[in-house]
């Protein structure tokens, strides 16, 4: 297989929304984008993500699409739109559009369609089911609490949204639906967009009457048909699905390049390991390192010729792996650099999520009116009028909830952290002063300045893009230590996972050449014995 340019490439999510204002009404736009390209392009970056950007009426910022060939009004227009493609591929940044198409807005005209009658030609675009004994057809439920059907008074029956009511699930089976689908993606590519990242697209096969969300029986027909229809004609087309379900074997479904479906997948194993085991995410389980070792080795190792990894901690989605897994006080720095070599050392494409690079941190809340986000907003209702305490509920906010990624990029130790001259739509995170982009910039010795090594670490040296990965298996559980190998050269990785001090004994250390990266200073002594400090990491070639 030829090399494709997205294999040696590193990502980076923009949420526009809270990444820059430039207008002053407290909203990130893309004039903000373009505004920052610079900035993008000094820390090595070769693709944007850009979370949605189309006309939305906001329920679920911007994953509520309302016209998929128009843009959002606070965040711009069409042409300010192709002037960020222009402007990014310039700096040979592609830009990978976000593809939400499980669902819709319930403002988009199909949906307003579908809604005034049982034999409007759009009725079936949508899931419409007569009630069952009066009640709704069966126990399907949202992803943002409640039933995931909705009653339509005026024509008696229900549609299905896994999300919010807002989000009316499209039927892939109409292929009228996807056929409007590929279309819309081909305005897209005629564009010169890089590719997709496709929302939640395991669920598209779903089969409602059996209560079949994730890996429907059709989904990888749809794919392949998509595959064809789009972006299979164009050169070099980046495309990563969001797949909560995915095993590694499922993963070689989508990405086995023989079978014409998407370039990677974005698996959540890892991420998931925080909860409790067939429950909600808003169920905390502390973080078990050794877990954590054996999902990841596993991604690592497993998917051979047959699929590609993409790499990450963290999206507009997650809370800040800072605060999550590491230490955002005493050892924030530390942490944050061991996250970030930790995982740009692995095998597959690494996504940075804006203001990872810095190093920025959840943000708490006291009360659930500082809460924006729908997911906790339902959670909150539901699970208070089910008897949680306030307090649990906050908790599991604070810990978990979206907002803690969303909160406005730190530019600088002005006012709001210079995102906005306005009043931000959700609050900056008080530590701006001490955390922020121009202070990183200054400092040799940033979590900024870790990332941008690591990414020119991939440019220069083919072992980071393709060497094997074997697991450092007899270490103490909060060691993560791992080699990679190629064409005879070999590199070790060690990360202690801790806020403690652990040792390692490897014989390998008594072939230690020379650092190619670290966090903590530290000189070779052909020991194979290491005292590791709290979240020291390095690499080391052998
Ligand atoms: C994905 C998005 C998330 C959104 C949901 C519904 O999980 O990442 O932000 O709420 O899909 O579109
Ligand atoms: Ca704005």
């Amino acid at each position: 297989m030829k090399t494709k340019w997205w294999q040696t490439a590193v990502l980076y999510q923009i949420y526009p929304r809270s990444f820059q204002d430039s207008n002053g009404d407290g909203i990130g736009d893309l004039r903000g984008i373009i505004q920052r390209l610079d900035y993008l392009q000094t820390l090595g970056i070769n693709g944007i993500w850009l979370s949605p950007v189309y006309k939305s009426p906001n329920d679920d910022n911007g994953y509520d699409i309302s016209d998929y060939e128009d843009i959002m009004d606070e965040f711009g227009t069409m042409s300010d739109m192709d002037e960020l493609i222009e402007e990014a591929n310039k700096r040979d940044i592609k830009i990978i559009m976000d593809l939400v198409v499980n669902h819709t807005s319930d403002e988009h005209p199909w949906f307003i369609e579908a809604k005034k009658s049982k034999d409007n030609e759009y009725r079936d675009y949508y899931v419409w089911r007569d009630p069952v004994n009066g009640e709704v057809p069966n126990g399907m439920r949202s992803a943002f609490s409640g039933s995931a059907w909705e009653y339509d008074e005026e024509s008696g029956q229900y549609y299905l949204h896994i999300f919010s009511k807002k989000q009316p699930d499209l039927n892939w089976e109409n292929e009228r639906v996807r056929k409007e689908v590929w279309d819309m993606m081909n305005y897209w590519l005629d564009k010169g967009i890089g590719g997709f990242r496709l929302d939640v697209i395991d669920l598209v096969g779903k089969i409602p009457d059996q209560e079949i969300t994730g890996n429907g029986p059709k989904l990888h027909d749809y794919l392949q048909e998509m595959n064809r229809e789009t972006f299979g004609n164009y050169e070099d087309i980046l495309t990563v699905g969001e797949t909560w379900g995915a095993t590694p074997e499922i993963a070689k479904l989508y990405s086995n390049p023989e079978r014409n479906e998407l370039s990677m997948i974005f698996q959540f194993e890892h991420i998931l390991l925080d909860q409790q085991p067939d429950q909600e995410k808003w169920d905390l389980k502390p973080l078990d390192v050794k877990e954590l070792k054996q999902v990841l080795a596993k991604w690592q190792t497993s998917l051979g010729t047959e699929g590609w990894n993409s790499l990450f901690w963290n999206n507009h989605d997650l809370p800040r792996i800072v605060s999550r897994w590491g230490n955002d006080k005493e050892y924030r720095v530390e942490s944050a650099k061991m996250f970030a070599i930790l995982l740009h050392m692995m095998k597959g494409t690494p996504y940075i999520y804006q203001g990872e690079e810095i190093g920025m941190t959840n943000r708490p809340v006291t009360s659930i009116d500082e809460v924006e986000d729908i997911e906790s907003v339902n959670m909150y209702h539901e699970r208070l009028a089910s008897g949680y305490t306030k307090e649990a509920i906050l908790e599991s906010i604070n810990t978990k909830g979206r907002d803690n990624a969303r909160t406005p990029m730190q530019w600088d130790e002005t006012a709001n952290g210079g995102f906005t001259t306005g009043t931000p739509w959700l609050h900056v995170n008080e530590n701006y002063g001490e955390i922020n982009v121009r202070k990183n910039l200054e400092d040799p010795q940033s979590i900024f300045h870790t990332y941008q090594q690591l990414i020119q670490l991939r440019k220069d040296h083919p072992i980071v893009v393709w060497g094997e990965f074997e697991l450092v298996e007899d270490v103490q559980d909060e060691v993560f230590a791992y080699y990679r190998m190629y064409e005879g050269k070999k590199w070790l990785i060690v990360a202690n996972f801790s806020n403690e001090e652990n040792e390692v004994n490897l014989a390998a250390l008594s072939d230690a050449k020379e650092f190619i990266i670290s966090n903590y200073e530290r000189t070779l002594t052909g020991d194979t014995t290491v005292q590791l400090k709290p979240y020291e990491a390095f690499v080391v070639m052998l």
